[in-house]
């Protein structure tokens, strides 16, 4: 089975009962401020069908988060190959929680699980995130884990519509810490 643990996280597959408030975090326009429009339930479930085979074929990928004192779900953290069509490949770390979960340090403790996973067990040599320019919140994230951004990388996202939304940053974080 798929699973990652942490101090406070569970990072495992995806369940019935995850639909429901999955599908209400992505009706959530706080949770949705940098992503072009809301997601309806059939959206969201679809999602989370393609995360669950993604999970079920390679082992890794988008898992659903779940706190474990409680065992509520607050949304995903995991690992994806980059899009086509990106100007780079590589495979990118992501996140999103539901608006509750928020400031409590729980997608950082959850990145830093998938990044480790991504090194030491998928041996990668390099882990990318990908998010708006706007979107202060998640390259906190990024930076909170030690990623680092070129402005020279920053990018317009062909996956996303004309406007604001659109121009991009992208973050590395090397396997290696770089030498000071
Ligand atoms: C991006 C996103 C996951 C960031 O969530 P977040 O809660 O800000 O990030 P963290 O989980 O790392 O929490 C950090 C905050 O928790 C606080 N915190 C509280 N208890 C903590 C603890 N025990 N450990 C660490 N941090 C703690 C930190 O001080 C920090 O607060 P601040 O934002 O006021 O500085 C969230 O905003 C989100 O889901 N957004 C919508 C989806 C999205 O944009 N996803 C990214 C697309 S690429």
């Amino acid at each position: 089975m798929s699973e990652l643990r942490t101090d406070r996280l569970v990072l495992r597959e995806w369940r019935e009962a995850d639909l429901g408030p999955w599908a209400g975090m992505n009706a959530d326009p706080e949770v949705r401020e940098y992503f072009p429009g809301l997601l309806t339930r059939e959206q969201s479930e679809a999602s989370a069908a393609r995360f669950q085979a993604d999970l079920d074929r390679r082992g890794w990928g988008w898992w659903a988060l779940e706190v474990r004192a409680t065992g509520e779900f607050i949304g995903f953290t995991g690992l994806d190959p980059v899009e086509e069509g990106m100007p780079f490949t590589g495979v990118e770390a992501g996140w999103r929680l539901a608006r509750a979960a928020w400031g409590h340090g729980y997608a950082t403790e959850a990145a830093q699980a998938v990044v480790a996973f991504g090194f030491e067990e998928l041996g990668l040599a390099e882990v990318l995130a990908v998010t708006a320019a706007a979107n202060l919140r998640s390259q906190a994230v990024m930076r909170r884990i030690g990623m680092t951004r070129d402005p020279a990388d920053d990018f317009e996202d062909p996956g996303v519509p004309d406007g604001p939304l659109r121009r991009s940053v992208l973050f590395r974080l090397g396997a290696r810490p770089a030498a000071r």
